[in-house]
């Protein structure tokens, strides 16, 4: 099934689509194909941007990642991923949670540059919204490229149940966009802790026929297949052992939903990795060009066969021409649920039932520092900045020495620091509005760590120790490796009170967040509460 696209929830079907039937009639809006997705390759230049209205009620429901194996999640709006927001530049956007689930939630909108009474982040710019209530957020469409939404209270543990949509902003005057226009929500699944320690309060039906069913489906050996020393810094010291399912739009091969395109084809695969592992995508026999990362078009992206690293939380969009044949898209790292995070490509009735034509080769991995071609950008290596902040990434010894965090089965967890302090316990970036700032990201510790800043986007000046002498690098994440050093910089544009935080959430979760804070920026909200406020 692709991936659900919806203005409105289930529930308001009716309303949806008599509302879209009137603005049909009236010429305004053109809705967009639900299936391929390839209305943006016909879109004409829309006359008026319009308001959409989504409702999203997040609930509890089941997920048959594959036949056979059906698990109790959490949705919006019944699906994994949720329904695919679509909209054009310069649109209104309208959301409405609904909380049906037994504990209070929020809705962050990853990568957004909204203002940050938008931003979704439960006792700091709004409290939870409780079981029961409702909430709307509004934004204005304003850049064109590929986000994502997910919750952003006890965000580790709502991520892990399924909680997560895409959130597309087509420019406005499509020019010559691609053919087949795909998003691919990647995520990593901790099964069998999904099916042993459900949530509290979670209604969970047919429980113990789900764990048995896990159980015969477990793999009997988590340990990791050979990765190359290349991709090993990526997965280095995670212990995510448990989580050996890997899904694309929630399912896992063979029960992925093969892209139908014919030979010519131009594509675009917009990838977003909602999960807590790196996944390291290889198009096989396919060349492929990098058009955006975080959601930024990349300046001149010449053609490549690499295999493309993806951290969590990032989103990365390729495209290339569809050759003939039957290919696959599928994961290179290395751990035990890579072989299920795999799709299948080609045309429909001429499409065989696996990859005949299996490449065998084994590309070096893209060297993003010297992507694209250099452009004109805010800033260069020999910049002055007005503020420069060091942030020490580091594991610390003991969690009890920090204040004793354990998870829900009472067991001790490892502690994640920012220069030596736990969330809420250091001091917070303060900056004023018009500031050039500099992030110096110094990992001293064994894992990797995915670095994202709310509210900006940055470019990257030093990656991983190499300098970005390619296309200017922007994201909202970049993947600091162990033992290195990255260097970022942004202006300081969006007041407000900003999470910057690690992405694999279980890091976040153990303290590794800080406050980018502007000088006289309110904080919205207060953490606890009767929503039991909690960021992470
Ligand atoms: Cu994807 Cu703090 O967010
Ligand atoms: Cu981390």
């Amino acid at each position: 099934m692709p991936v659900p696209q919806l203005w409105c929830s289930h529930r308001q079907g009716l309303c949806a689509a008599a509302l879209l039937l009137v603005l049909a009639l009236s010429g305004q809006f053109r809705p967009l194909d639900a299936g391929q997705q390839t209305a943006a390759a016909q879109a004409v230049v829309l006359p008026q941007p319009v308001t959409r209205s989504i409702t999203l009620v997040a609930e509890p429901g089941t997920l048959t990642i594959r036949r056979g194996q059906t698990v109790p999640v959490w949705t919006y709006n019944g699906t994994v991923p949720g329904p695919e927001i679509r909209v054009y530049a310069g649109d209104s956007v309208r959301v409405t949670l609904v909380n049906h689930l037994p504990q209070a939630t929020t809705i962050h909108w990853h990568g957004l540059l909204g203002p940050n009474s938008n931003d979704g982040v439960a006792g700091v710019t709004q409290n939870a919204v409780l079981p029961g209530h409702s909430y709307t957020y509004r934004f204005v469409a304003r850049d064109p490229g590929t986000y994502w939404y997910h919750p952003h209270q006890n965000s580790d543990k709502q991520l892990d149940k399924g909680l997560y949509g895409a959130l597309v902003i087509l420019p406005r005057q499509a020019g010559s966009s691609p053919q087949i226009d795909r998003t691919l929500l990647l995520d990593d699944w901790p099964l069998a802790a999904l099916a042993a320690a459900p949530m509290q309060g979670m209604t969970m039906p047919g429980m113990s026929a789900h764990t048995r069913v896990l159980l015969a489906a477990a793999p009997t050996t988590g340990r990791a297949t050979s990765a190359s020393s290349a991709l090993a810094p990526y997965l280095a010291d995670r212990g995510m052992e448990t989580y050996q399912t890997f899904t694309i739009n929630g399912h896992a091969y063979p029960d992925t939903t093969p892209l139908d395109a014919a030979p010519g084809t131009r594509v675009r695969l917009r990838l977003i990795n909602a999960g807590y592992l790196t996944h390291i995508l290889h198009l096989h026999g396919v060349t492929y060009r990098l058009v955006a990362t975080d959601g930024h078009a990349v300046a001149h992206p010449q053609e490549t066969r690499a295999l493309l690293p993806i951290a969590p939380a990032q989103r990365m969009d390729i495209e290339f021409q569809m050759p003939q044949g039957t290919w696959s898209l599928h994961d290179h790292n290395g751990l035990a649920g890579a072989a299920e995070m795999r799709l299948l490509l080609g045309q429909a009735g001429q499409r065989s039932a696996a990859d005949q034509t299996m490449d065998h080769t084994t590309p070096p991995l893209l060297d993003v520092a010297h992507y694209g071609q250099p452009a004109t950008a805010a800033f260069t290596l020999h910049s002055r900045f007005d503020q420069t902040f060091q942030l020490v990434l580091q594991k610390a010894p003991s969690a009890s020495a920090m204040g004793g965090m354990s998870d829900m089965t009472g067991m001790a967890m490892d502690a994640y620091t920012i220069n030596g302090r736990l969330f809420m316990k250091g001091d917070n970036l303060i900056v004023r509005r018009g500031q050039r700032i500099a992030l110096v990201f110094v990992n001293k510790s064994q894992a990797a760590h995915p670095m994202h800043l709310h509210g900006h986007r940055f470019q990257v000046l030093t990656l991983n120790g190499v300098a970005v002498t390619g296309a200017p690098l922007y994201q909202d994440t970049v993947m600091v490796l162990p033992g290195k050093t990255t260097v970022v910089a942004f202006v300081a544009n969006n007041p407000g009170i900003w999470m910057l935080h690690c992405h694999e959430l279980h890091h976040a979760a153990a303290g590794m967040d800080i406050f980018l804070a502007y000088q006289g920026s309110p904080r919205l909200a207060q953490l606890g509460g009767p929503a039991h406020n909690n960021p992470e």
